[in-house]
């Protein structure tokens, strides 16, 4: 009957959703822990351990640590990369405005407001080149806002 299919279409539609927010979740081989990463004065990171040199440090092992600054209208460094099967903890700060740190097709996405860090630790599975971007408005050329992450 009519009904009987209509039932299962719906059905089909319902685990569809679900697979799709699944995904949208995980992402392409990325998973990732958000976390409060503390506080900075912007003038500070000049000297700042982790900052004043922003880039990648092999902290052990697969792990990783990245500091990222952020301000109008770029990030330092401005490409990344990380081998892949390494866990990779982010640490992004901005010295003058707030900016987002958005890796584009993956879930990762913060914003980097000036006197915090934003912390993330993400799980990387399967290498893949991947386009940093800012999506918050931070001025004229905020549409210029751009950096790279190279998983290799
Ligand atoms: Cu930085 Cu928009």
């Amino acid at each position: 009957t009519y009904e009987k299919a209509w039932l299962v279409a719906s059905m089909l539609l319902i685990v569809g959703f679900i697979a799709t927010i699944t995904y949208g979740a995980v992402g392409p081989g990325i998973a990732m822990i958000d976390d409060d990463g503390g506080s900075i004065n912007p003038d500070d990171i000049n000297d700042h351990e982790k900052f004043s040199e922003p880039g990648v440090t092999h902290v052990g092992g697969n792990e990783y640590e990245v500091a990222v600054v952020a301000q109008a209208w770029a990030y330092m460094p401005s490409e990344i990369e990380v081998p892949a099967n390494s866990e990779v903890t982010f640490y992004v700060t901005s010295r003058d405005v707030t900016h987002s740190f958005t890796v584009v097709g993956t879930n990762m996405n913060t914003m980097v407001i000036p006197g915090q860090v934003s912390q993330m630790t993400v799980e990387f599975d399967e290498s893949g080149e991947y386009g940093i971007l800012c999506n918050e408005y931070c001025g004229e050329y905020h549409h210029t806002m751009e950096g790279k992450l190279n998983v290799v």
